[in-house]
C-alpha cells in the first residue's frame, strides 16, 4: 500500500527527493523536505570554486540556501570554517537546520548576523535567476510541483543577482570572493555592475556545453 502510494507520487512527476526525503549532493546525503528546492549537481562547480577561496577557519555565507546543500558541502570540506546560510522560506530554513547548517530566515542578507559584517571570506548564492518569460519553458514537473519563487529572477533574470552584487560588500572582507550561479547572457549584464560596485578579477565558468553558468569576483 505504502509502496503503491510512493510509486503513484513518482508517476505523477513529484521530485524523487521529496518522496524519499533525501538527495545526493557531492557525496553528501542531504535531507530535502517537500516544497524545498532539490539541489542540483550542476551547482557543485560553484561549491568547488568557493571551497578553494575559503580559508580553513574562514567564514562563508550561502544565500538562498534551500535545503542547505551548498552550505553543508562547503562545511564538509572545511569543518573548522563557519558557514552561515539564509533563505526567505521558513521550510527551507528548517530543512537546512536539519542538515546541520547554521541557517536564518530572511531576505538575502537580512538574516545574516550583523557580527559578520565585513568578515566573510566567501559569499555564494544560487538565487532564482530564470527570466520570468522563460519560466514556462521549465520542465512540466518543475512548474507543477516547485514554486516559481525558487526560479523567477524578474524580467531578465538578474533582479536578485544584482541585489546580491550590491549588498555583498557589507559582509565581504576586502579580498573576499563572491560566487554566483547564473545563466544565459547574465554574466555580461552583471559585469559593469560588479566593476562599478568595486569588484576586480571577474571570471566566469562554463558547463560542459560551453554555456556560462557562473561568475566569480573579488572585492577590492
Ligand atoms: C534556486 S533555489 C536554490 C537553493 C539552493 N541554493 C540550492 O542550490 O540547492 C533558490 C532559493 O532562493 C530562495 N529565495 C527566493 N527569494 C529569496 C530572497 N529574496 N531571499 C532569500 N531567499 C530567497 C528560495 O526560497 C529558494 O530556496
Amino acid at each position: 500500500m505504502l509502496l503503491a502510494s510512493l510509486a503513484e507520487r513518482r508517476m505523477n512527476g513529484e521530485p524523487i527527493a521529496w518522496i524519499t526525503g533525501r538527495a545526493e549532493f557531492g557525496g553528501l546525503s542531504v535531507h530535502v523536505e517537500p516544497g524545498v528546492y532539490v539541489p542540483r549537481w550542476q551547482s557543485l562547480t560553484l561549491v568547488g570554486r568557493a571551497a578553494a577561496r575559503l580559508p580553513d577557519r574562514g567564514t562563508g555565507i550561502d544565500l538562498c540556501t534551500g535545503s542547505g546543500a551548498i552550505a553543508a558541502a562547503l562545511r564538509a570540506g572545511h569543518p573548522a570554517a563557519r558557514i552561515v546560510a539564509t533563505d526567505s522560506d521558513g521550510r527551507a530554513v528548517a530543512c537546512a537546520r536539519a542538515n546541520g547548517v547554521e541557517a536564518y530566515q530572511g531576505d538575502l542578507f537580512a538574516g545574516v548576523p550583523a557580527s559578520l559584517r565585513g568578515r566573510a571570506d566567501v559569499v555564494v548564492a544560487v538565487v532564482p535567476y530564470v527570466p520570468t518569460a522563460e519560466l514556462r519553458m521549465l520542465p512540466r514537473d518543475t512548474l507543477h510541483f516547485e514554486e516559481t519563487s525558487h526560479y523567477d529572477g524578474g524580467p531578465d533574470g538578474t533582479d536578485l543577482l544584482r541585489r546580491v552584487v550590491t549588498e555583498a560588500p557589507r559582509f565581504l572582507r576586502s579580498g573576499g570572493a563572491l560566487l554566483l550561479e547564473l545563466g544565459g547572457e547574465q554574466a555580461d549584464a552583471l559585469r559593469p555592475v560588479l566593476e562599478e560596485v568595486g569588484y576586480r578579477a571577474v571570471q566566469t565558468w562554463s558547463d560542459t556545453d560551453g554555456d556560462i553558468r557562473g561568475v566569480e569576483a573579488i572585492l577590492r
